[in-house]
């Protein structure tokens, strides 16, 4: 913390080795370690600041995914850091609590890269979300499921094949094969991320036990809702509190769902509480104070086709073409309709509701504020986004679909807000 105030922090990225594998060294990369990165975690109004350096020996970027920010500081595909270099955003945290993630985007790399394991927790946390477990490690636990496909010797397989690209068959959490963890509280918050390049989970417990989901990507829920399975496509989180009596065990597991993305059904995480448990008052009542995001009445509407060939309103991605022109700090209308294959769609530097799929209420899992949506099959889905109002008519902010194979492919457009 500076004399202003500020947080630094420093993200090294760095390739390395890592045992996945009982004896196999993976060659792996990741922030100030060998896989994945540090989780960051900063308060609504702090203004926060980072040195990133690439020590990749190739190009990079760093994005904010979830991030209200100025397009300059994003992380996108304009903002190359080259090998060797060091990139210094910062800017102030302005945005409801919740938990978000950073990872790179570089046009065409980003899914080796993620692959490969750059990815971290970015934890915003305000008044709201403090009334949860909030013991970082202890009653509130960062969970990143990546699915990965090793080859005979240990190494990361990239074949990019296929119409989602890598679907693995043995599942990383937090970079941990066949994880364990022991839970010391009667109520623990688990925050989901789905940082897999294009596999979607379909998250409950091998005992049928059901949780409160309290937050999704962008925010916290106006009031926990109790479920048994929700879903989440790749870039997606949510945030679970979960009960345990103690002695419990149980298995966070993905069931199967349909074929493509969802298909597979895996064991993420066994989990066991203590024979003595510190107790803590199950949640109820309200949580967000934020208004949920309403569209105007005269909302703009605009309209983006997803297709078979991986193209947005039959385009593929160019950087220096801009698609959209968007009104700073407006709301307005997307109508995403997927025709052909599995997608789900993704804004920078915005929040919004999901309206409808099909002309129905999105499941509840769907409700509240989010950045990221599944878009299955043949579906029509509006939503209504709330843009951040930092306006800048010379730097693009992305939307795209988070399936990185796809998203690599041009699958992805550009807005200005200004
Ligand atoms: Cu998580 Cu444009 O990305
Ligand atoms: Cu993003
Ligand atoms: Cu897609």
């Amino acid at each position: 913390i500076d004399a202003d105030g500020t947080k630094h922090f420093s993200l090294t990225m760095q390739s390395g080795t890592t045992e996945f594998l009982s004896d196999k060294m993976t060659d792996t990369w990741g922030f100030n370690g060998s896989y994945l990165g540090p989780t960051i975690r900063a308060s609504r109004g702090d203004k926060v600041a980072f040195d990133i350096e690439n020590n990749l020996g190739e190009t990079s970027t760093v994005h904010w995914h979830g991030m209200k920010l100025p397009a300059v500081m994003d992380g996108g595909p304009h903002q190359m850091i080259e090998a060797g270099e060091t990139w210094t955003p910062y800017w102030t945290i302005d945005q409801p609590s919740a938990t978000t993630w950073y990872h790179p985007h570089l046009h065409g790399k980003t899914a080796q890269h993620v692959y490969r394991g750059l990815a971290g927790m970015f934890i915003i946390d305000d008044e709201d979300s403090k009334k949860l477990p909030s013991n970082y490690g202890v009653d509130d636990i960062p969970l990143i499921v990546q699915d990965k496909l090793f080859t005979s010797d240990g190494q990361l397989s990239e074949s990019d094949e296929g119409t989602f690209g890598t679907l693995g068959d043995e599942i990383l959490v937090n970079g941990t094969y066949d994880p364990y963890l022991e839970v010391t509280s009667s109520q623990v918050r688990f925050r989901l991320l789905n940082g897999s390049n294009a596999r979607a989970y379909h998250f409950g417990f091998s005992d049928g036990r059901s949780f409160q989901l309290v937050a999704n990507d962008a925010g916290l829920l106006e009031e926990p809702v109790k479920m048994e399975r929700f879903l989440l496509s790749p870039g997606e989180r949510a945030e679970i509190v979960v009960g345990f009596e103690p002695g419990d065990e149980t298995i966070l597991h993905s069931y199967d769902g349909n074929a493509g993305i969802e298909n597979g059904e895996f064991d993420l995480l066994k989990i066991v509480a203590a024979s003595t448990l510190t107790e803590s008052t199950p949640i109820t009542g309200q949580l967000s104070s934020v208004q949920p995001i309403e569209a105007p009445k005269d909302a703009k509407v605009r309209q983006f086709k997803m297709t078979m060939q991986n193209q947005i309103n039959d385009k593929s991605m160019d950087m220096y073409r801009i698609d959209e022109v968007v009104p700073a700090g407006t709301r307005e209308i997307w109508e995403i309709h997927n025709f052909g294959s599995e997608h789900n769609f993704h804004v920078h530097n915005a929040a919004f509701r999901v309206l409808d799929i099909n002309d129905k209420l999105p499941p509840e899992y769907e409700r509240g504020r989010k950045d990221t949506v599944y878009i299955p099959n043949g579906a029509k889905v509006r939503i209504v986004v709330e843009f951040g109002d930092y306006a800048d008519p010379k730097h693009p902010l992305m939307y795209h679909c988070h399936l990185l194979k796809h998203e690599d492919d041009g699958m992805m457009g550009q807005f200005l807000l200004v």
